[in-house]
C-alpha cells in the first residue's frame, strides 16, 4: 500500500519545518495510521475482523509501528470482549452492550448486525474503510481525513443496503472515539434562550452522559461539542481530546465510561424517534464528526479548532475563493433592538445615516419589513415587501444605504409560517404536523416541512427572487422555534421519520444553491440567538448570532464559552442600549464596545438616542477595531483570565499567526477591597522580538515600558494603570512588533 508523504519536511536554509500528514497502512499487521499536526490516530483489524481503535494522542515517531490489533479480554461472562473492545464503528449485535454506532432492523425482523472489515482505499489525507455485516449485504464505508496542520480528523460513515429487502436504520453515528481507562473531566456547552454558552465541567463517571438535541435543530440547551481532559490538564497544559459534530438537526453525543473505565464518545443523528428506511441499493450519509487532540490544554484545543474552522469549514464568497482566510466580517448595524417590528423607510434611513457616521460597513434591516408583519403574530411566509412601510419597495432604502457607503443586509426566517399568513391559508399541509392532531404554536408560528420538495422549491424560489431583484449583500437567516408534531404524511408511515435527515439536508441544499447563484452573498445563521451554531451550518454560513442576550457583561462569559468551540471570526457581537433590556444593567459605551470588539463587531443600539460623546467614542473605537480586526478574529486566542464563576476580572489576548501583532482586552466586574488589576503575563509572542504597546482604551501603569521584548511581556507581564478600578471597567491594548 502506498505511503503518503513523511513526518517532517526539513529544508536546508533557513530551517523550515512544515507539518505534513502521513497516512500509512501496514498490510502485515493490518494497522492504519494517520498523522497530522502534533497528533496520531491509529486503528487496526483485529482477529475477529472488527475495526479496533489502537491509539489517539500526541504524534508518534515516524518509524514506530503497532502490532496487530487484539480484541480486549473477556472480563467475565457479564463483561464480554465485544463490549470491552473499542471498536471504530460497532454494529448492535453479537454481545455488544455499550453504545453502538449503528443499529438496524432487517425486513424479516432480524436485528443482529456485526460489522467486519472488508476492504479499504487510501485517499489524499486518509482512508475509506469498508465494513460489511457478517451475513447481510449491509455495507458501511468509514471516511477518515486528517488535516496535516491541526491534526483534526474528519470522520463520517456511508451506510449502504446492497440487498433487495429494505433495512431500517434506527441509530447511526458519524463516528465513535475512544480513550483508554483513566481519570477524565468532560467539558460541554449548555444553556437556554438568552443564556447560551455556559461551559459545564464535570468528572467523567461510569455510565453515560448524553449531550443532545431532540428539537429538530441544534438547540440552545446543548451544543454538539465536547472536550475531555486528563485530571491534571487545564487551560494551558495537558492532554485534551475534543470533537464537534457537523449537524444542524437533532443530534446526540454520548460520553460513556464503560465497565473497565475506558471512555467512548459516540455521536451522530439522534436515535430518539429516528428511523431511516434504506430500500434496495440506497445509502445514508451521516454527518461529519471532527475530532482532535492537544497537549496544550483547553486553550491549545480551541486554537486548533479555530484554525481548522477558518481554513476548512467556513465558506468563501467569489471574492475570497481559494484564499486561506474568509473575508473579515463587516462592522454591521442592525435595527432590531432599536425598532423591533416598527420598521419604516424613514426610520431606517435615519438610523442608516447615524450608522454611516460611526464608520459602520453594513446596514441590516431586521424583522418587520414584509407581509402583514406588525408583530410576531402574522406575516411569516409572505415574503413580499409591506407596501405601507415601504411604498416604493426596498430600492430607495437600499440606494440610500449604498450612497452612505455601506452595503445592505436583510432579515429572513424562511422555514417558518404564521397561521395568520396567506401562505398558511393556501398550504396548511406544508407544516410539520400529525393529521388530526393539534399543531403546537411557538412564538405564534409553525415549522414548514422543508423535507418536502415543494416547500424546498418555494423557499429557494422566494429567496432567489429577493436576491435577484435587490442589491443585497447579506441575509440574516433566523429560525425562532423548535419542532413539534414532526409528521410528514405524504410518505408511507414507515418512512416518515426520514424527515429528521431530509429537512436538514434540504436546508443545506438551499443554502448551497443560493450561494452558487449569488456567489458574493453572505449569510448569518441565527436561531433566536445561538440555537443553530454547529460545524454543519458553518459550511454554508459566514457568521452566527450567538445570543439574543446582548448585555455586555453577560456576553463576556457567553463569548468565553463560545470560544471553546467556535472561532471569534463567526461570533457576531453587537453594542446595544444601556440600561440593558434584559438585566437592566447600566454600562458605558466604552465597556460595551470593548466587550463586543472581542468578536466580529456590530452596533445594535438605538443610535438616534446616543449623545455626541457616546457616538464619538463608538466612532473612535470602530476605527481602532478596523485596524486590528484580523488579529482579533483570525489570530490565536488565549483566555488569560476567565470571566466565569463570578470572577472579579477577566482578560483575553489574541496573537496573529506571524506573531507581529497582539491585542489584549481586560475587564473589571467590580473592584473589591481596592484590588488592582493583576499583572497580565501575555502568551504566544516571539520572545526575541520587540513589541510597542499602544493603548486602544485605558492606560498602562505609569513607568511601564512603551516597548519591550516578547520575553518581557510574557515573563514580566503588562501592568495596568492604578486607576483601572471600579464597576464594569474595560481596557484594551495592541502590541506591534517593531
Ligand atoms: C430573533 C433574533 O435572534 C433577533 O436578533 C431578531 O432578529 C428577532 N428574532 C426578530 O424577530
Amino acid at each position: 500500500m502506498k505511503t503518503f508523504s513523511f513526518a517532517l519536511l526539513v529544508l536546508a536554509m533557513p530551517v523550515l519545518v512544515v507539518a505534513q500528514s502521513v497516512t500509512h497502512f501496514d498490510a502485515g499487521a493490518k494497522v492504519f495510521r494517520l498523522d497530522g499536526g502534533n497528533s496520531s490516530y491509529v486503528f487496526g483489524v483485529n482477529a475477529r475482523g472488527e475495526l479496533q481503535q489502537l491509539y489517539w494522542g500526541g504524534r508518534l515517531g515516524a518509524t514506530d509501528s503497532f502490532p496487530k490489533a487484539k480484541p480486549a479480554m473477556d472480563w467475565a461472562s457479564f463483561d464480554d470482549s465485544y463490549s470491552n473492545t473499542p471498536q471504530e464503528y460497532a454494529g448492535w449485535g453479537a454481545g455488544l452492550f455499550v453504545e453502538p454506532a449503528l443499529k438496524v432492523t432487517f425486513a424479516d425482523g432480524n436485528r443482529d448486525l456485526v460489522l467486519h472489515y472488508e476492504s479499504h482505499t487510501e485517499t489524499a489525507n486518509g482512508f475509506e474503510v469498508v465494513l460489511k455485516d457478517i451475513k447481510q449485504p449491509v455495507y458501511v464505508t468509514l471516511h477518515y481525513a486528517i488535516d496535516p496542520e491541526s491534526g483534526i480528523l474528519a470522520r463520517s460513515a456511508t451506510i449502504e443496503n446492497r440487498g433487495t429487502d429494505a433495512v431500517t436504520v434506527e441509530q447511526a453515528a458519524a463516528a465513535a472515539w475512544a480513550l483508554p481507562a483513566g481519570h477524565y473531566t468532560l467539558n460541554y456547552l449548555t444553556g437556554r434562550w438568552a443564556g447560551e454558552w455556559t461551559l459545564t465541567q464535570e468528572t467523567v463517571h461510569p455510565g453515560a452522559r448524553v449531550l443532545e438535541s431532540r428539537r429538530g435543530s441544534t438547540g440552545h440547551q446543548a451544543n454538539p461539542w465536547f472536550a475531555i481532559q486528563t485530571g491534571d490538564a487545564d487551560e494551558n497544559h495537558g492532554d485534551v481530546w475534543f470533537g464537534a459534530l457537523g449537524w444542524s438537526g437533532s443530534w446526540r453525543i454520548t460520553v460513556e465510561q464503560d465497565q473497565l473505565d475506558a471512555v467512548r464518545v459516540t455521536g451522530g443523528f439522534n436515535p430518539f424517534d429516528f428511523g431511516y428506511v434504506l430500500k434496495a441499493v440506497a445509502r445514508l450519509e451521516t454527518p461529519v464528526f471532527y475530532g482532535g487532540y492537544s497537549a496544550h490544554g483547553l486553550g491549545g484545543a480551541s486554537r486548533l479548532l479555530h484554525r481548522y474552522e477558518i481554513a476548512h469549514i467556513l465558506p468563501r464568497t467569489q471574492k475570497t475563493a481559494g484564499q486561506p482566510e474568509p473575508e473579515l466580517r463587516p462592522v454591521i448595524y442592525n435595527s432590531w433592538e432599536a425598532t423591533e417590528f416598527k420598521v419604516t423607510e424613514a426610520g431606517q434611513v435615519a438610523l442608516a445615516e447615524k450608522a454611516a457616521a460611526l464608520g459602520v460597513d453594513r446596514f441590516v434591516m431586521d424583522d418587520g419589513w414584509f407581509g402583514q408583519r406588525k408583530d410576531d403574530r402574522a406575516g411569516l411566509g409572505d415574503w413580499y415587501v409591506n407596501q405601507e412601510k415601504f411604498p416604493h419597495g426596498l430600492k430607495p432604502l437600499i440606494d440610500k444605504v449604498h450612497a452612505l457607503g455601506m452595503d445592505f443586509g436583510l432579515w429572513v426566517e424562511p422555514e417558518m409560517v404564521n397561521p395568520d399568513s396567506d401562505l398558511y391559508r393556501k398550504h396548511p399541509d406544508w407544516v410539520l404536523h400529525f393529521p388530526g392532531r393539534p399543531e403546537t404554536e411557538q412564538r405564534n408560528q409553525l415549522v414548514l416541512n422543508l423535507a418536502r420538495p415543494d416547500v424546498r422549491d418555494y423557499i429557494l424560489g422566494f429567496l432567489d427572487k429577493i436576491l435577484t431583484d435587490n442589491d443585497i449583500a447579506f441575509l440574516k437567516w433566523d429560525y425562532n422555534r423548535n419542532w413539534s408534531e414532526p409528521g410528514w404524511d405524504q410518505l408511507p408511515a414507515a418512512e416518515q421519520k426520514r424527515v429528521y435527515v431530509d429537512f436538514t439536508r434540504n436546508l443545506y441544499g438551499i443554502l448551497a444553491d443560493l450561494r452558487k447563484k449569488h456567489p458574493n452573498v453572505e449569510i448569518e445563521s441565527c436561531s433566536g440567538g445561538g440555537g443553530r451554531v454547529d460545524l454543519g451550518i458553518l459550511r454554508y454560513t459566514d457568521e452566527v448570532w450567538p445570543s439574543d442576550n446582548t448585555d455586555p457583561f453577560d456576553r463576556l462569559s457567553q463569548q468565553d464559552g463560545f470560544s471553546y468551540a467556535y472561532t471569534p471570526q463567526v461570533m457576531m457581537a453587537w453594542v446595544t442600549d444601556s440600561p440593558h433590556w434584559l438585566n437592566k444593567r447600566t454600562t458605558s459605551v466604552s465597556y460595551r464596545m470593548l466587550s463586543s470588539m472581542q468578536g466580529s463587531l456590530g452596533i445594535g443600539a438605538n443610535i438616534a438616542n446616543w449623545t455626541p460623546e457616546e457616538a464619538a467614542t463608538a466612532k473612535r473605537l470602530i476605527a481602532a477595531y478596523h485596524q486590528v480586526q484580523p488579529t482579533i478574529v483570525q489570530g490565536d486566542l488565549y483566555r488569560l483570565i476567565s470571566p466565569r464563576n463570578g470572577s472579579e476580572f477577566s482578560a483575553t489576548q489574541t496573537v496573529n499567526h506571524d506573531k507581529s501583532q497582539s491585542v489584549v482586552f481586560a475587564f473589571i466586574h467590580s473592584t473589591q477591597m481596592g484590588r488592582i488589576f493583576p499583572t497580565l503575563k501575555l502568551k504566544g509572542l516571539d520572545p526575541a522580538a520587540q513589541y510597542a504597546l499602544t493603548p486602544i482604551e485605558g492606560k498602562a501603569r505609569a513607568g511601564a515600558p512603551a516597548a519591550a521584548s516578547g520575553a518581557w511581556w510574557m515573563n514580566h507581564g503588562l501592568d495596568f494603570s492604578d486607576d483601572f478600578r471600579g464597576d464594569f471597567q474595560a481596557a484594551a491594548f495592541r502590541l506591534d512588533k517593531r
